[in-house]
């Protein structure tokens, strides 16, 4: 009797004994297997992204997606391809050139204005990064603006060159100095993205009345170009209180443009020569 109690007493201690040691086998087996794992573990991101369609009548919303950093390329642009092309096909952003060309990429990235093809994406994944559409626009779809207004902005300061006598030479190009063609620096790299309108107080609340930032340096660009015979009519054209004194030169238009351009500093030569010219 006795000793089939110890029997049984010594079967309880090699079954615990067992049990622990499989627990303890399971727990490294489970560590090794974790180890690999840490190595190719994901490094997920979290986007917030305007959505609104005006063919659902519900409100705009921020709606969050997750994408993978390590399977996605490094710029805005390519977590929003990734995203469209994998999570949810009905997300509408302008796209072209990818490289900083075309302008049409434009949109407000975690604050500020920029082209998302130009714009890494802030990798810390404690932070969502936010994507809304460029500020104080109307919106059609999504990231996409209504960009209507600025064009006819654009439209109107005369875009082209405009000369009053003929070419010196009929039929070839009329040449100017390399020190004339200096002067357009600054200006004639603007790729019309509408970062800079889009970014300026004032244009905020006068934007049928105040030119905006691009408007006004592309109107800069055609008074100093020296091929050009309307520079009179062109600066009359925008010395008006709206047009082109809405500006308080505020920069934020410096800051925002993705091309490095100063429209502030156009603005204030334009100023300047009014004030010549009066
Ligand atoms: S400098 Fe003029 S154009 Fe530029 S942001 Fe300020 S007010 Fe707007
Ligand atoms: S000045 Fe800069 S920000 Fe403004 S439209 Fe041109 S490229 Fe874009
Ligand atoms: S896609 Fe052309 S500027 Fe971004």
């Amino acid at each position: 009797m006795a000793t089939g109690l110890v029997r049984r007493a010594i079967n309880r201690i090699q079954s615990s004994a067992r049990l622990v040691i499989t627990r303890a086998y399971a727990s490294e087996a489970q560590s090794q297997s974790a180890e690999p794992k840490a190595e190719s573990s994901s490094k997920l991101k979290t986007f917030q992204i305007y959505r609104w369609n005006p063919d659902n009548p519900q409100k705009p919303e921020l709606r969050d997606y997750q994408i993978d950093l390590k399977e996605c390329g490094p710029m805005v642009l390519d977590a929003l391809i990734k995203i469209k092309n994998e999570i949810d096909p009905s997300l509408t952003f302008r796209r072209s050139c990818r490289e900083g060309i075309c302008g049409s990429c434009a949109m407000n990235i975690n604050g500020c204005n920029g082209l998302a093809c130009l714009t890494k994406i802030d990798s810390a994944t404690s932070s969502a990064s936010t994507i809304t559409p460029l500020p104080h626009m109307f919106v059609i779809k999504d990231l996409v603006v209504d960009m209507t207004n600025f064009y006819n902005q654009y439209k109107s300061i005369e875009p082209w060159l405009k000369r009053k006598s003929p070419a010196p030479t009929p039929g070839k190009e009329i040449l100017q100095s390399k020190s004339d063609r200096a002067k357009l620096d600054g200006m004639y790299e603007c790729i019309l993205c509408a970062c800079c309108s889009t970014s300026c107080p004032s244009y905020w609340w006068n934007p049928e009345t105040y030119l905006g930032p691009a408007a006004l340096l592309h109107a800069n660009r055609w008074i100093m170009d020296s091929r050009d015979e309307y520079t009179e009519e062109r600066l009359e054209a925008v010395n008006h209180e709206f047009k082109l004194y809405r500006c308080h030169t505020i920069l934020n238009c410096a800051r925002a443009c993705p091309k490095g351009l100063n429209p502030g500093k156009q603005i204030q030569n334009i100023k300047k020569l009014e004030l010549l010219s009066s």
